[in-house]
Parts: C-alpha cells; sequence; structure tokens
C-alpha cells in the first residue's frame, strides 16, 4: 500500500510537525499529484500565527500550502486535461470553507488538486519556477478581472489597448508582479510602487511608472501621473497600500475601486500567538478598518478585499489555469518573476522557509523541494 506524509499543522498557532498521513482518494474532477516543490506565501504563516482570526472555520489537524507542483499519479472521474504521468502545477484550496480538507493542502507527499485549479507544466520548464504562480495569478486576476473588483476584460476580450491606468501599489510583490503583467496584456498602462532597489524589476514586467512607496512624496507623484488619465482602478498591496490607494482613486476620474490583497495591519507580530499581542492586532485591524470604510465612503470609492482562491467559482479560474498558465509555461522566453529561491528540500524545511518568508523577502518567492 502506498504512503503518504505531510506537515501538519496540529492545532491552531503549532508548528508544522512532519508525520504520517492518509494516501488521499480523488473525486470527480480532481487529480492526485506526487509534489515535487511547494512554493511559500505570506497566507501560510498568516494562518498559522493568526489563528482563529479569518480561518475560524478550519477544522485540526490539517495541512496547509497552497502552490503545488509534481507528476500526476491518479485521476478521479470526469478528468479530461491530465493523465498520469503529467507536469503539473496546481493551487491547493484545502483551507477554504468550502473545502476545510487535508488531503487538498499542499503541504505533503500526495495531494488533491481540482483540475480546474491546475496548469500543465512544458517539458522545458523546472517545477520549482513553475510552482511560483498558481497564487500570485490567481489573487491578480481575481483583483483585476472580477467583476466586484477591477473588472476589467479578460486579455485578448478587448478589441484594442484600452490606454486606461491601473495602480498596483507593491508591484514588487508576487501577487502585484502577476498583477502587472495581467494589466499589460489586458491592454492596460500600469503606474506601481516599489522600493528604489525593484524598480528595475517593475520596469521590466511592464509598468510605465513606478514610485517608491516610503517616500513622502509618493501619492503626489502617483496622482501626478495620472493626471488627464483615465483611472481603471486600484490593487492594493503591502500594509501601507489600502489606505494610499483609496486616497488616490477618490481623487482620480474613472473606476474609483480599490481591490485589496493586504489588510492595513500586519500580523506577522502574531508568531507565538500571544495573548495581548493578538488582542492589540485585532484591535487595530478593526480599528482600521473601520477608519478604511469611512475614507472610502466619504470619497465615493468602492472597497473590495481580494479572495485569491475564489477564481475557481468563475470563469477567471479557466482562463488563469486553462489558458494563460498553459501557454506562458510553455513559452521558453517567459521568465517567472519574482525568481524562486529554493529555500530548503524535504517537508521539515517547510516550517523554516515559512519563518523566513514572515521576517520578509523582496522580489523574491520562496520554494521548498521535496
Ligand atoms: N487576499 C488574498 O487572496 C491574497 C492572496 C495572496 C496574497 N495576499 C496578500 O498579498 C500580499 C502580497 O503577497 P505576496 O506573496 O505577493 O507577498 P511577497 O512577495 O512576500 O511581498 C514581499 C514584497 O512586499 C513589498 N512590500 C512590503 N511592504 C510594502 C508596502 N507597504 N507597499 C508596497 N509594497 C510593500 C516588498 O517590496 P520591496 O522589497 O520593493 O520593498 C516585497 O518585495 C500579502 O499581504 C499577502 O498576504 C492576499
Amino acid at each position: 500500500m502506498t504512503t503518504n506524509t505531510a506537515a501538519w499543522i496540529n492545532h491552531k498557532h503549532a508548528r508544522l510537525e512532519t508525520g504520517a498521513a492518509p494516501y488521499p482518494e480523488v473525486g470527480e474532477r480532481q487529480i492526485l499529484v506526487e509534489t515535487s516543490a511547494v512554493a511559500i506565501n505570506p497566507l501560510d504563516w498568516i494562518i498559522q500565527v493568526e489563528g482563529n482570526l479569518t480561518y475560524g472555520w478550519l477544522r485540526y489537524p490539517t495541512v496547509l500550502g497552497a502552490d503545488v507542483g509534481g507528476e500526476v499519479v491518479a485521476v478521479g472521474g470526469g478528468v479530461s486535461r491530465f493523465t498520469i504521468g503529467d507536469r503539473v502545477v496546481g493551487l491547493c484550496v484545502g483551507t477554504d470553507k468550502d473545502r476545510n480538507r487535508g488531503a487538498e493542502g499542499g503541504f505533503q507527499q500526495y495531494v488533491v488538486l481540482d483540475e480546474r485549479l491546475s496548469s500543465p507544466v512544458a517539458g522545458g520548464r523546472s517545477i520549482e519556477d513553475a510552482v511560483t504562480l498558481p497564487l500570485a495569478v490567481s489573487t491578480a486576476a481575481a483583483a483585476l478581472f472580477q467583476p466586484r473588483h477591477l473588472g476589467m476584460p479578460l486579455p485578448g476580450a478587448a478589441p484594442s489597448p484600452t490606454r486606461e491606468v491601473v495602480l498596483v501599489w507593491g508591484g514588487s510583490t508576487s501577487v502585484g508582479s502577476q498583477a502587472i503583467r495581467l494589466a499589460v496584456a489586458a491592454g492596460y498602462d500600469v503606474i506601481s510602487t516599489a522600493s528604489p532597489r525593484n524598480f528595475d524589476h517593475v520596469s521590466r514586467l511592464g509598468a510605465a511608472s513606478v514610485f517608491d512607496y516610503r517616500s513622502p512624496t509618493v501619492e503626489a507623484d502617483v496622482r501626478a501621473a495620472l493626471a488627464g488619465r483615465r483611472f481603471a482602478g486600484a490593487v492594493a498591496i503591502g500594509q501601507t497600500g489600502a489606505p494610499a490607494c483609496v486616497r488616490i482613486a477618490g481623487r482620480s476620474a474613472g473606476n474609483r475601486t480599490v481591490a485589496i490583497a493586504t489588510p492595513p495591519v500586519s500580523f506577522a507580530t502574531l508568531a507565538d500567538g500571544r495573548l495581548g499581542e493578538r488582542a492589540r492586532v485585532t484591535g487595530r485591524l478593526i480599528g482600521s478598518n473601520v477608519a478604511l470604510q469611512v475614507a472610502a465612503r466619504s470619497r465615493r470609492v468602492r472597497l473590495a478585499y481580494i479572495w485569491g482562491s475564489s477564481i475557481k467559482n468563475d470563469g477567471i479560474g479557466t482562463y488563469v489555469f486553462g489558458s494563460y498558465l498553459p501557454t506562458v509555461l510553455a513559452d521558453p522566453e517567459y521568465r517567472v518573476s519574482p525568481a524562486a529561491t529554493v529555500a530548503g528540500h524535504g517537508l521539515e524545511a517547510i516550517q523554516g522557509a515559512m519563518d523566513r518568508q514572515r521576517a520578509g523577502v523582496s522580489a523574491e518567492k520562496l520554494v521548498v523541494t521535496l
């Protein structure tokens, strides 16, 4: 009988522990993948340190991890796009409320993926590179294309470039980098922010202008770059992004919508689940969200928090995993950006990589090989 091993989170706030796991069964439209690499996202350590703040439904023990890549070892009924032996990457949704299932968490040797959230990986492309993309591209696509966010037409759907301008605050993040690429592909001009050391990175992705988000003049600089242009909305990434984007959107002509990836509060200080710090962060979270809502309402700006995996329920998921990712991953000219940094090998290395992600990365995506 084939066995499985997972990096378990046994209870809320627990550090990951490697141990035996059930060998998963695949259901309708699901594939079973033998994992060879996982990418690390802020979401992984945020769920670990925040406990029940936003993922109160999680049943423990469970398995975290959103981005996996490897080889298909079994296919469920109705699967038409994959066969055994295919190389794939995919988005794991085991921590979503409607799944809540350890077998669909990424940090394990054998993982169940939804066929619709999986992409083939062409022969010349390493899984370590490809695995950096699923959650970042899904989140960026949700922000740009879902009607509840910026509602742009998908790339290829618009007859010609719109030359409207979208603001991607935090262009050197993984999500921001993908948002720039997708917005440019959809025919929009992009204004972005990053640290000066990442200006080249952001420009190479296609941003027309990039400003230092720590500069005291950043909002005036962005507004000047937007002068006379039609605004297509903002994607707010990074802790200072949402309030700044609301102020900028409030003084812009066009689509005054801000899609928020990062709440205006850091969870990084919650590492050991101390009660006092948890209460402080919860208070700050509530207070800053109320302030954000008030600021948005008074400026007639529409706000919506992004949920990256929500694209599993709409045509945007089909576009990302059925069209966009298969195409770019087969293009020898396409460079993943931010680049992958292999932060360790084996399930035991994942907790250290999550700690390193929490300490801060700059225009890089941490990957663990298995
Ligand atoms: N809602 C969702 O569904 C969803 C899904 C995925 C991610 N997220 C969230 O989206 C954010 C980005 O995730 P990620 O994986 O892309 O992050 P990441 O790559 O780990 O982010 C690191 C980058 O953050 C940038 N940064 C830090 N503070 C910033 C600020 N105040 N303004 C602009 N940029 C700032 C840094 O830029 P420099 O090095 O240039 O300074 C650094 O390159 C996280 O908050 C994450 O939790 C949300």
